[in-house]
């Protein structure tokens, strides 16, 4: 095998309810996770040592060196050293996953360049997987969600993970181009213990009803996120009085806020118009579901 080339979806947190804390600080959670047809994309090409080249739209600031997740997740991997090109299109610190997905991203790809690592895992029979999945926890504790990439709940500190099926949703991303830190989220954060979602998540017929029963849940960590970033309620103030969406909401600790569709053309069309209206800001039109869900590349 020469290359590989991997695309690294934008994570969505649909619900993101903090449930409590642990004595480590870590935050609880029970949220709804989807991901999105717009990502980033990452190249390996095997080598004599391991490095990173960092370009794109999105590149400014954001590190090539161990700071940079994927570089330390294709490290775990790492038998003769690949050169990665990460292409970034998704905004840094912005509550989308970008720096987990990237580096869910390495990770696949490096078991891909790795023939024996990746036959091991694809049958089953690697002893060393949890050791690795644990490994990919504490580089971030989403990255284990964006290896799956399909639409989970997950919970735990955001690593105990359940499939959900969901219908294909819509939407339109908005980020108001101002970086979030995670932590002064959280800090920020000042009821630790909140509802969970129920216990069961029904079977949804359709985008519809879907949104319906999204309406009814929340994401905790958006009026804390306001508190630290202002610009958030702009972005939600406008996705909901400009675009006709059916449900506006934030994504993980922010910024990046999403209003949902129930159509394709709806979506692209608000994307359209903030484009436009909103130049300073980040907009991506695209489906969230797993059609996109990243499936290890094939080993040639
Ligand atoms: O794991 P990750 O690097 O994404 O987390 C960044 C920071 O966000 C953590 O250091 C922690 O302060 C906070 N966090 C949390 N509870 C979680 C996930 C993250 O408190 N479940």
């Amino acid at each position: 095998m020469t290359a590989v080339n991997v695309f690294a979806p934008a994570k969505i947190n649909l619900t993101l309810h903090v449930t409590g804390q642990r004595a480590d600080g870590y935050h609880l959670l029970d949220s709804l996770v989807t991901f999105a047809s717009v990502g980033d994309r990452l190249d390996i090409v095997p080598g004599n040592a391991l490095s990173l080249t960092v370009e794109g739209p999105e590149a400014a600031g954001v590190p090539a060196d161990l700071d940079n997740l994927a570089l330390r997740a294709a490290a775990l991997i790492q038998k003769d050293g690949a050169a990665l090109v990460l292409e970034k299109h998704l905004p840094a610190a912005s509550g989308i996953g970008g720096g987990s997905a990237d580096a869910a991203a390495a990770w696949r790809g490096m078991l891909c360049l790795n023939d024996d690592a990746y036959h091991a895992f694809a049958d089953g029979s690697d002893h060393h997987f949890k050791t690795q999945i644990d490994a990919l926890t504490r580089l971030g504790a989403d990255v284990p969600m964006c290896i799956a990439c399909k639409p989970m709940r997950a919970r735990g500190i955001g690593d105990q993970l359940d499939v959900v099926p969901l219908p294909a949703l819509y939407a339109v991303l908005v980020n108001p181009r101002r970086p979030v830190s995670t932590p002064s989220v959280f800090k920020a954060l000042t009821s630790k213990v909140n509802p969970p979602m129920p216990e069961a998540i029904p079977a949804f017929a359709d985008a519809a009803v879907l949104i319906d029963w999204l309406k009814g849940m929340r994401n905790d960590l958006e009026a804390p996120a306001i508190a630290v970033q202002p610009a958030i309620a702009d972005v939600l103030t406008v996705l909901e009085a400009q675009t006709g969406c059916g449900l506006a909401r934030m994504s993980g600790s922010g910024a990046t806020c999403f209003g949902l569709f129930e159509t394709e053309d709806a979506a692209k069309e608000a994307a359209r118009r903030l484009y436009t209206a909103y130049p300073d800001w980040w907009v991506a039109g695209c489906v969230l579901g797993d059609q996109f869900n990243a499936a290890l590349p094939k080993v040639s």
